[in-house]
């Protein structure tokens, strides 16, 4: 099974990042996490671009999106909304079939940061997306952390992350 993960935040030592980092070393036998790494060069979208002539980065994310079984999305809230690159990497996904339907889980590192859950609930909702309730998770990890390694370390954290994935799976 192939899961894609988003982290919201283009941070070197994003939590968000981090977290789904240590959610590919709990992913069981049989599962791969990948993190997608292209958020920061995706060009801005362009409905004139949304056609044969759509820029070779938006092709290629639409396709590794169409090619995942399941999301796994962790974003940051930037002043009460989610990020701008996330948004425009959703943007490239709205005119395409590769998302409609897609089993995503959501993790949310920072409980007070409410606004951009919100957002991006409503944002995956309307693009129709099938958030998984079993899979939505809150790892309270703030912006300190001791790296991927530790968080999978964690029993109480690893725990909470390895209860979020199966929730995903089982739903796949
Ligand atoms: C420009 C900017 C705006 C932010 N706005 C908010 C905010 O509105 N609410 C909030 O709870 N945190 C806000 N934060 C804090 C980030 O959400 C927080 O540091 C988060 O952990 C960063 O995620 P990362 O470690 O994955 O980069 C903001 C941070 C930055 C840099």
């Amino acid at each position: 099974m192939n899961i894609l993960a988003i982290s919201g935040s283009l941070r070197a030592i994003s939590s968000n990042t981090t977290v789904l980092q240590a959610l590919a070393r709990l992913a069981p036998d049989g599962v791969r996490v990948t993190i997608y790494t292209g958020l920061g060069e995706l060009p801005h979208f362009n409905p004139d671009l949304d056609n044969e002539r759509i820029p070779d980065l938006a092709a290629k994310f639409r396709s590794e999106v169409g090619v995942a079984d399941g999301l796994i999305i962790s974003s940051p809230e930037y002043a009460h909304g989610v990020p701008g690159s996330l948004k425009n990497a959703l943007d490239w996904l709205v005119g395409s079939d590769a998302f409609a339907g897609k089993p995503t889980m959501l993790v949310n590192v920072a409980p007070r940061a409410f606004h951009a859950q919100a957002q991006l609930r409503e944002i995956l909702t309307t693009m129709a997306a099938r958030i998984v309730p079993e899979a939505c998770v809150i790892i309270p990890l703030g912006s300190r952390h001791d790296g991927a390694k530790a968080i999978a370390a964690d029993d109480s954290l690893a725990t909470k992350l390895r209860e979020g994935l199966n929730g995903l799976l089982a739903s796949i």
